[in-house]
């Protein structure tokens, strides 16, 4: 099979086919406009709590040689495949990896089913994501009223943050009522966004708060960098020091293969590749839209967000305030803890401290938004272009569906439900997926044609040198990883070793629910397809 032309592929008529491939698909508003939603989709929670609890449990600088090594061979190669995939796939009528894939591959029957990986994956990761989302614009809320303004020590932070999520009960809550709450004024923003569309929900959205959350990211990077000593009797407690604890390099760990596989989930979870909802985004551009400098300009901005602004601002103003020894275990008390507990207690003691909380936790909240509006379009798009249901129709299922679905995260969290979907949704079948798509990519395609497809009406020419990597190195780079997980891991997380016997129902039932949720998924696409003809061009 080659990577077809699809300006030469006959329009027949008449076909259930044809018909619904007629309905005219959404379109993006302006290059601006697509860059911004997927650098919108990228940067995330990923940036600024997930990328600092990475880099201090994985000895500092060190890290960033497997980081950016990561970047190169599989981050920024599977942006352009993926841009590039969605945008030919756009060219069929089909906006989800199902039918990008059967676009791709059309002989084939099966690899329609393998791309259910990129409804499912984005499905789970937002069941989550969404919650821990509306954590962010509860304590924006919070910081505002003042609410924790009392709490001084990491106990007191620890115990709000716990009553908070319902795991106990205290003077600040005795429920899951705030929360509760809070999710569902989240969930019915996402829902807004999303049932706006692409130009008028997603890309309007993003072009106003993109800018908002780097303008409120630069105001807390310069009040890190400005902190001083807190106290005249240890002047090493300074950011300079935190700095040098952030970023001084521990080489030695560099033969750890922990670390490595580390730094190639950080890639693929801050960057969005390999969940398909930049496949989505791009089916959105038209034949002859550039894909290489938006795609290269969305990473770079992703990694801006991510390597300046947030491997700069809990960590070294966290030393400052906690001092060498401290750091130690506030570094390694993972990322809630770190974003809900730490940076609260940091801004408590500054000037400003309501304002400055605020700017935090909106920023985060802005970051969480712009990325969970992305996690929903493939499911929505899915239901568009494969239903032909009009956008309402197909946003009120979706509502739906995931309202359901988010209730064992908000439940069960204290039973490892939240740890047990992002496994799978946002670790596992990242990698699966993006080792499809490269293989069908440069493969199943044929690397020349889709190096032609790649650079079809491309304002920047991709350095030859991929050309390789695309077709060798980063499968293999994918297969290692794979590998090395079956290898190191694959038994205790079938068998559950590494789970308390009182949460193993729970980890148990959520494999059920999402063994469920992909075959659902799997006879939807079955019945999608059902007296389909092979895919054909809807526009040039
Ligand atoms: N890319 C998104 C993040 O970093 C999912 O949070």
């Amino acid at each position: 099979m080659s990577f077809d032309d699809h300006s030469k592929i006959p329009e027949t008529s008449g076909s259930m086919e044809s018909t619904k491939l007629s309905k005219a698909r959404d379109t993006w508003g302006s290059r601006l406009g697509v860059i911004m939603a997927v650098a919108g989709s990228a940067i995330g929670l990923g940036n600024f709590l997930r990328f600092p609890a990475k880099v201090a449990a994985n000895s500092g600088g060190a890290f960033m040689i497997p980081y950016f090594i990561s970047l190169l061979l599989l981050g920024i190669p599977l942006m352009w495949i993926e841009w590039t995939l969605g945008r030919f796939g756009g060219g069929f009528g089909h906006g989800t990896a199902p039918g990008v894939f059967h676009s791709v591959w059309q002989k084939n029957r099966f690899i329609k089913y393998f791309g259910i990986i990129g409804i499912f994956g984005p499905m789970v990761i937002f069941i989550y994501y969404t919650y821990i989302e509306s954590w962010t614009l509860a304590y924006s809320f919070f910081s505002l009223m003042g609410k924790y303004d009392r709490l001084v020590d990491q106990t007191g932070m620890k115990s709000f943050l716990s009553a908070f999520q319902g795991l106990e009960s205290n003077e600040y809550f005795h429920n899951l009522g705030w929360a509760y709450g809070f999710f569902l004024l989240t969930f019915v923003a996402n829902a807004w966004v999303i049932y706006h569309g692409i130009k008028g929900g997603i890309e309007r959205f993003c072009k106003w708060a993109l800018p908002l959350l780097f303008f409120f990211a630069f105001v807390l990077f310069f009040r890190v960098l400005s902190l001083g000593a807190p106290d005249p009797a240890k002047p090493d407690w300074n950011i300079f020091h935190g700095f040098g604890f952030v970023w001084n390099p521990d080489f030695s760990k560099l033969l750890s293969a922990k670390v490595w596989l580390e730094a190639a989930g950080q890639i693929f979870f801050t960057l969005s590749v390999g969940i398909g909802v930049i496949l989505t985004y791009a089916s959105y551009l038209k034949k002859g839209d550039d894909v290489v400098l938006s795609g290269t300009t969305a990473a770079a901005t992703n990694e801006l967000a991510e390597v300046i602004l947030g491997g700069s601002i809990i960590l070294p103003a966290a030393f400052v305030f906690f001092g060498p020894v401290e750091i130690q275990s506030v570094a390694h008390s993972g990322v809630f803890n770190l974003g809900f507990v730490t940076m609260p207690l940091i801004l408590n003691h500054l000037p400003l401290s309501h304002g400055m909380g605020f700017f935090w936790f909106f920023l985060l909240f802005l970051a969480g938004i712009t990325s969970s509006v992305s996690l929903a379009q493939p499911a929505v798009a899915f239901l568009e272009d494969e239903f032909n249901l009009k956008r309402n129709k197909a946003v009120a299922i979706f509502t739906v569906a995931a309202f359901i679905l988010c209730q064992p995260a908000i439940f069960f969290l204290k039973n490892g439900v939240v740890d047990e979907l992002d496994f799978w949704g946002g670790t596992f079948f990242l990698v699966v997926f993006a080792t499809v798509e490269v293989i069908l990519f440069s493969w199943v395609f044929g690397m020349n044609k889709a190096w032609d497809e790649i650079h079809h009406g491309a304002d920047l020419q991709v350095p030859i040198i991929y050309k390789f990597i695309i077709k060798y190195i980063t499968p293999l780079f994918l297969f290692f990883i794979l590998g090395m997980w079956f290898f190191q891991e694959w038994i205790p997380i079938i068998f559950m070793r590494n789970v308390a016997p009182e949460n193993q129902p729970y980890i148990l039932g959520t494999r059920i629910g999402l063994l469920a949720m992909f075959v659902a998924l799997a006879v939807l696409v079955k019945i999608a397809w059902r007296g389909k003809s092979l895919p054909k061009a809807v526009k040039q």
